[in-house]
């Protein structure tokens, strides 16, 4: 198989938080288009992998940004010893040998990238390599997977109508209270009542957004904290070099968190 280099081999630790891996199993069965929607951190890679495992198929990520082109996603000639070869790019790899394509941060992307996925995620499931004079049809096993973090996007950024109406949606949030410890235990190695203790600031955290926070306090800065914490770091300094300091600049703001802190600690 050309994409073997792409098949996880190992189970990626997930936990699940309600029903997503039956949703998104019963979407794939139609190779429906899906889009991961949610804050930073919350389990939306880790998801994609572990599903990609559960159902056998390699996996192709791409992180979206401001200067990716659609040549980026779709391939290009490039120059060697004896002219030019086509290169796929990874878009054009996973449609042409059936893989999971999951398409990080999707909105970041230029609007010409979008209008390459539009052939592939409607009932057509082609992609046009116009420069190579080329219209590949999926192969059965693609799927394209996105991912969207609703909470940042300027009116600008967000997701064009028809490219939105052409993916189902799974949300994702923080997990319960219960869950989070479990996942920050599992992932960082801290013991359960530290766990516990870091959720409670996360907590706490969450509910400063909208109030001088963007975003609350990510399980990926718990599992950060727990990790320092892990090497020694005192609870108190661990929290201020993986979640207070990285998350604002405010000192109103960070004189806040710290109090929160110290309540939990
Ligand atoms: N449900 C979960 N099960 C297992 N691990 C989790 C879960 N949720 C979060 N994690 C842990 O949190 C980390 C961050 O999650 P992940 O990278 O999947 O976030 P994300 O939603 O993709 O964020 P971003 O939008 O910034 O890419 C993971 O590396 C994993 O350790
Ligand atoms: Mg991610």
């Amino acid at each position: 198989m050309p994409l073997k280099d792409y098949l996880i081999t190992e189970e990626p630790y997930y936990q699940s938080t309600g029903k997503e891996i039956a949703h998104f199993e019963a979407a794939y069965a139609d190779r429906m288009p899906i889009m991961l929607k949610g804050p930073t951190g919350c389990g939306k890679t880790r998801f994609v992998e572990h599903i990609a495992y559960r159902l056998r198929k390699p996996l192709v990520t791409v992180s979206c940004h401001e200067d990716m082109t659609a040549s980026d996603l779709v391939g290009r000639y490039l120059l060697d010893a004896n002219g030019t070869v086509w290169q796929d790019g990874p878009l054009t790899l996973a449609v042409r040998h059936g893989a999971i394509c999951y398409l990080d941060e999707i909105v970041e992307a230029r609007q010409d990238t979008t209008v390459v996925i539009h052939s592939l995620t409607d009932d057509r499931r082609i992609l046009s390599l116009e420069k190579k004079n080329e219209v590949v049809r999926a192969h059965p096993d693609f799927q394209l997977v996105i991912s969207y973090n609703p909470g940042y996007q300027s009116v600008l950024k967000d997701l064009k109508e028809s490219t939105k109406q052409r993916f189902g949606a799974i949300d994702f949030s923080y997990p319960s209270a219960k869950l989070e410890a479990e996942i920050v235990c599992h992932e960082s190695g801290v013991e359960q009542a530290v766990a516990d203790k870091l959720v409670k600031i996360a907590e706490r955290s969450r509910n400063l957004r909208g109030h001088g926070l963007e975003e609350g306090a990510s399980t990926r800065m718990l599992i950060h904290v727990g990790q320092l914490i892990n090497r020694g770091v005192p609870l108190g300094e661990a929290c201020d070099v993986a979640l207070v300091l990285p998350i604002t600049d405010d000192p109103d703001i960070r004189s806040a968190l710290g109090s929160a802190i110290s309540a939990c600690a």
